[in-house]
């Protein structure tokens, strides 16, 4: 296995990821995980990456290293602010610089046998840094440069110390794959024999370890994540499992039918239907505020399980599809706070259920091999990732039945041309949002004061980053159309045509 270190990027796990995608086994463990502890991997542990983090190593307060990390017989590699600490560390010099790079730059490769073996002599890197190693540690050679910063990266292949300035594991660097594959396959002699099937085995083992004989409710959304979730969960515990799905009146059109039609075709996990709509709308009633939003519904979801886990004798523990996504964007101790995703940062503090999260550490994609490896149908592995806030979070402002309405056709709507366009499985998302303004239109002969709908559909491996859809346009001129014929209150569409960063996917 490869130890992630978290210095509190946005893009820790996205390494821990990359190496998995490789077929490796990788955990992103906290940057100040002693090194007692790390040692006590043994031999399983085959080796070390330090992750990048937003501080600089001058200011106070950052993440430090400890040295005796580096006394540790295991390859090392630290990619941005790691290859800093670690030049710091082993005797090298680094300093803030006045040139802050973000983003593309083009890196020239002075030595192309260490970890930049196979790899051209030019190539474009991710960078996003404001400290740069001015002179390496002793013992270390330099092995790429770009036109401002001449100490790229760095290595000491005697002893397998590898640092990079840049981001190997975002897919904008073009040969970042092979750089990472360089360390894992040649530097640390990791095989590569982590599969699907292992990610099962040992999930079902954790959870079984975790649950013992206590009986386990699992909340469903209807999308591939909790259906995963229970899937595995059913596999470790089988009739100790009940699921339950919380219609709380944030769904989309005719989607609670769907959602308890699909997974009672598919599973034979008994399912309750909990209609839980007035009790949601009661507390969002007069709300506004995005993050007061998000907690109110991570809360009553919660109070709502709890109430369904009272009917069910020793009922201990509440399955969620929670994501690292979701864990990552809710801020963790060493990660700015984004969002509150309302199974992670939208949870209250006292709770009577204990949580088992199988998928905790996956991204949506790696998800979505297990679950097609279980045996889930096409339809519900591809469906695209709908918020369990649901529509509270695409209603800017006030969230009631009239514009739930408004929203559900306008988004109906939408959701079929795309289908019938044949784009749906390209897209990651695609969904219309409501704004809390109006404006003036003509609708025959008569003047209109009504709501605009927006439309946002993205591209995204993961939702970490994505990029606006390019619709075609003859599709947007039917939607526009359909919508403001069809649907009362509508009398303007646009598109966003934002990506991420420096939006988010959702508008709340
Ligand atoms: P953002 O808007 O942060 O969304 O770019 C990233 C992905 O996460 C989904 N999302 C959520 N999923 N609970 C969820 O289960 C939430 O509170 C939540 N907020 C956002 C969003 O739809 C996108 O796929």
């Amino acid at each position: 296995m490869i130890l992630v270190l978290d210095f509190g990027g946005q893009y820790a796990q996205l390494i821990a990821r990359r190496v998995r995608e490789a077929r490796v086994f990788s955990e992103l463990v906290p940057y100040d995980t002693p090194v007692e502890k790390i040692a006590s991997y043994g031999e399983d542990l085959e080796g070390i990456i330090l992750s990048g983090g937003p501080n600089s190593v001058y200011e106070e307060g950052a993440p430090r290293i400890d040295p005796a990390l580096f006394d540790l017989e295991v390859p090392i590699l630290g990619i941005c602010y790691g290859m800093q600490l670690m030049g710091l560390a082993l005797g090298g010099e680094v300093e803030s610089v006045q040139i802050r790079e973000y983003g593309r730059s083009e890196i020239h490769v002075k030595d192309d046998k260490g970890i930049f073996a196979g790899t051209p002599e030019t190539q474009v890197a991710w960078t996003s840094h404001g400290d740069a190693v001015l002179a390496p540690p002793p013992g270390f050679e330099v092995t790429a440069e770009t036109p401002t910063v001449p100490i790229i990266a760095f290595e000491d292949r005697e002893r397998h110390r590898y640092g990079i300035q840049f981001h190997a594991e975002v897919k904008h660097t073009e040969s970042g794959e092979d750089i990472l594959k360089n360390f894992l396959f040649e530097a640390c002699e990791a095989r590569p024999e982590w599969t699907p099937v292992n990610i099962i085995t040992d999930a079902v083992e954790k959870i079984r370890d975790q649950v013992g004989e206590s009986k386990v409710i699992c909340g469903l959304s209807g999308g591939v994540d909790s259906a995963a979730a229970a899937l595995l969960v059913h596999r470790a515990v089988g009739d100790n499992l009940t699921c339950v799905f919380v219609d709380h009146g944030l769904l989309r059109q005719n989607e609670a039918d769907q959602v308890m039609e699909t997974f009672q075709e598919n599973s034979d996990v008994p399912l309750i239907h909990v209609d839980a709509r007035g009790r949601f709308l009661d507390k969002l009633a007069g709300v506004t505020d995005p993050e007061a939003k998000r907690k109110i519904v991570g809360e009553e979801f919660i109070r709502t399980f709890e109430e369904e886990a009272g009917q069910i004798q020793d009922a201990g523990f509440l399955v969620q599809g929670t994501l690292y996504s979701d864990v990552i964007e809710s801020g963790t101790r060493d990660a700015a706070k984004i969002k509150s995703h309302h199974n992670v940062g939208g949870l209250p503090e006292v709770m009577d259920l204990d949580l088992v999260e199988p998928l905790r550490s996956l991204f949506k994609d790696e998800v979505r091999v297990v679950a097609a490896e279980l045996g889930m149908p096409e339809r519900m592995v591809w469906r695209q990732p709908f918020p369990g806030p649901g529509l509270a979070i695409r209603i800017i402002g006030e969230v009631n039945a009239e514009r739930l309405e408004i929203l559900r056709r306008a988004d109906a709507v939408l959701q079929e041309e795309i289908r019938t366009a044949g784009l749906y499985r390209d897209l990651w998302q695609s969904f219309a949002v409501l704004p809390a303004i109006h404006s003036v239109g003509v609708m025959g002969d008569a003047r209109t004061y009504a709501y605009p709908v927006m439309i946002r559909a993205v591209t995204s491996d993961d939702a970490m980053t994505a990029d606006w859809a390019r619709l075609p346009y003859d599709l947007l001129e039917k939607v526009s159309n359909r919508i403001i014929n069809e649907v009362p209150g509508v009398n303007r569409v646009a598109l966003d045509i934002t990506s991420k960063p420096p939006g988010t996917i959702e508008w709340e």
